[in-house]
């Protein structure tokens, strides 16, 4: 990418604050139920520990409103980074004031801090100007490593960088290069695989994605649409259809560019939402009045193999079907399986489709998992995101 990187600056001696997207689900009890995006944030953490940098670490952590609530405190999280690190983590129970700054002033060189939940405070998503400059007075320098959050022009992704200078970490380089790098210069046969509930999530990808792709696969909910509009008939099956008019453009446009449209040509067709529904795999032009589409069926999912399996880049956003539902989620383990040994590189961003790879143990098998729900989109969509487009660019 051509923003410059953590490894461009000198960070020895220096207070670096280093926003991650620790935004982690956690349980009941607190405890933290996957780590993935702490993982993920370590060689940014490590390098500039290793670099003798003093190291002050700021997130996010669900939606507490501006409000202080003990529930999205990251006092857990610190504990846990301490864990991985095998060194200790400091923790500050405010971001910004007295508390902060003592809890800074104290670090050593190499020395980790980690702060509290800047959603506390109601300035971080108005993006308040005096908020930033307080948090930028924390460090000397700040570098981006929040990818998932690179999507929200918040005061802790923006705001900062206009106090000091502002760089990209290892993780959000690592993000952006490959989906940029697969969107811009693929090698092809590129396939984007398309599922999840709706089209109107998705719409805005799949355009951007019809001006790159050499073929398209959709599935999941919002292939209901897709089928309605090649004149399908589909039951009870979950329809936006006040979108069917535009998944007719959308199949139109795909023609008119020579871009293969797979859609599915049977499902999984069941008589309830529920994970017992009496079901049956049906052509697409048998669905029953009475039943509604849950997963792709055995010959979509053939076909889509065959696609996925001569491709060199494969970027897949969302899943095929219900697959947290066991009878529904063969269609999803079989795209999982088939990108995971296609032989290309592989890119699977968006929430969902992520957790849909965890689940079949394919994740050590794709090329890159994004840490990015919300932001992953918005990337395939081809929009700016403005935590990465604030950094300095490379000279
Ligand atoms: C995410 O989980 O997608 C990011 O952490 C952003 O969270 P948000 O949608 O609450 O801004």
């Amino acid at each position: 990418m051509n923003k410059k990187s953590v490894k461009d600056v000198e960070v020895r001696g220096k207070r670096v604050l280093v926003r991650v997207d620790f935004n982690v689900p956690l349980n009941e009890q607190g405890q933290i139920t996957n780590d993935k995006r702490i993982q993920a944030s370590l060689p940014t953490i490590l390098y500039l520990i290793r670099e003798g940098a003093r190291v002050i670490l700021a997130s996010h952590l669900g939606r507490p409103k501006g409000q202080v609530n003990p529930k999205y405190s990251l006092a857990p999280v610190a504990k846990h980074l301490s864990e991985q690190l095998a060194q200790a983590v400091s923790f500050a129970k405010d971001c910004i004031g007295d508390t902060a700054m003592e809890a800074v002033s104290t670090l050593q060189d190499g020395e980790v801090l980690l702060l509290e939940n800047v959603r506390f405070h109601a300035e971080e998503e108005k993006n308040d100007p005096t908020f930033a400059k307080e948090l930028a007075g924390l460090a000397e320098l700040f570098v981006n490593d929040a990818f998932g959050t690179a999507h929200r022009a918040h005061a802790s992704t923006e705001g900062v960088t206009h106090y000091i200078p502002a760089v990209c970490g290892l993780l959000m380089q690592k993000e952006v290069d490959f989906m940029g790098n697969a969107l811009e210069r693929p090698e092809r046969p590129f396939v984007a695989i398309i599922g999840g509930a709706k089209v109107s999530d998705k719409i805005g990808v799949i355009e951007n994605l019809l001006e790159k792709v050499d073929a398209l696969i959709i599935g999941g909910g919002m292939a209901n649409t897709f089928l309605k509009a090649q004149g399908f008939n589909v039951g009870k099956s979950f329809l936006e259809e006040e979108k069917v008019e535009l998944a007719k453009q959308l199949i139109e446009k795909a023609k008119a560019k020579g871009i293969e449209l797979e859609l599915p040509i049977d499902v999984v067709a069941a008589l309830a939402f529920q994970a017992d529904a009496t079901h049956r795999t049906v052509k697409v032009s048998e669905i029953g009045e009475d039943e509604m589409a849950l997963d792709i069926g055995s010959a979509s999912a053939e076909k889509f193999e065959a696609r996925i399996s001569t491709a060199k880049t494969v970027i897949w956003n969302g899943p095929m079907g219900v697959f947290e539902m066991e009878a529904f989620a063969k269609g999803t383990e079989r795209v999982a399986q088939a990108v995971a040994t296609c032989g290309g590189i592989t890119i699977v961003g968006g929430g969902d489709s992520v957790a849909a790879v965890e689940k079949m143990k394919a994740a050590d098998r794709m090329t890159h998992i994004s840490t990015g729900g919300g932001a992953s989109l918005e990337f395939l969509e081809g929009k700016v995101l403005p935590g990465v487009a604030a950094l300095q660019d490379k000279e």
